[in-house]
């Protein structure tokens, strides 16, 4: 993992330390004397999560154990699922997953040949789209995995039309794109007006109870570093996927680089 490549500034960058110690359950003097609440400080401080996100997760850890449990399941998964790939990390270039399965239509249609994702997700794709179905919604799968030097190509593409500030607001350097997993999927048009379909809608409400999670929400760009992209969405299996939803409000970034400062810590 590249960790020296340029960086974004989010945009919310509360620490956690200047948070109120109404978390306190325990009738204490609201001193933060628990070893465990510390260094989930330094965590959400490191991570540059939003106050009123640290603060829910520290409610929740002083309250019952279920964060720290389903953060340690999460952390036994493939680190493929959690692990985070952003404007400041990357995957190497030599990285290319090796259960890549191609994709049929099934119960999603496929808008071009040679689409491919890991085994996992193609099969989760496969049941979310299967329940879409049964409401009458069929959905697209327009990307899905793309190697480092199809990047390449595709990343020099934009810079040549937009140039190189307008291109990395919407397209990743190789390396640094979650395409490069073979966990992702860009449904539809891949463009705003997929935000508008029954199917967008559809996956804003559904998604994560199949294990997919959006990269890339509206008004968080200055949090990924990307403008909102409706469409691009990230297998995450079900357990990570729930617990962004529980504690992170929904926002993928926060959680991953939470996950990402917890273990260069523990
Ligand atoms: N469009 C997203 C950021 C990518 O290129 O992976
Ligand atoms: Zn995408």
């Amino acid at each position: 993992m590249n960790e020296n490549n340029k960086s974004i500034t989010p945009s919310v960058t509360t620490p956690a330390s200047h948070e109120e110690p109404d978390a306190q359950i325990d009738g204490s003097s609201g001193e933060d004397t628990n070893p465990d609440i510390s260094a989930f400080s330094i965590v959400f401080t490191n991570a540059q999560l939003p106050a009123n996100i640290s603060g829910k997760i520290q409610q929740n850890i002083l309250s019952n154990p279920f964060f720290i449990l389903e953060l340690t399941a999460i952390l036994q998964s493939d680190p493929y699922l959690w692990i985070l790939v952003d404007k400041e990390r990357s995957l190497s270039g030599n990285y290319e997953p090796q259960d890549l399965v191609e994709l049929n239509n099934g119960s999603y249609r496929i808008n071009r040949d040679d689409l491919y994702l890991r085994n996992a997700a193609a099969a989760s794709l496969e049941e979310m789209a299967s329940a879409a179905r049964a409401e009458g919604l069929v959905l697209t799968a327009s990307s899905a995995y793309r190697s480092y030097s199809y990047q390449v190509q595709l990343y020099q593409r934009y810079v040549n039309e937009m140039g190189q500030n307008a291109a990395d607001k919407i397209s990743a350097r190789p390396g640094h794109s979650q395409h490069q997993l073979g966990l992702v999927v860009d449904f539809g048009s891949i463009d705003d007006s997929f935000a508008l379909t029954g199917e967008s809608r559809w996956l804003t409400a559904n998604a994560s109870r199949f294990g997919w999670s959006l990269s890339y929400p509206q008004g968080y760009e200055g949090v990924t570093g990307y403008s909102w992209e409706s469409w691009h969405y990230r297998y995450m299996g079900k357990a990570l996927a729930a617990f962004i939803d529980n504690y992170f409000n929904g926002i993928q970034q926060y959680a991953l680089r939470f996950i990402h400062e917890w273990i260069k810590l523990n």
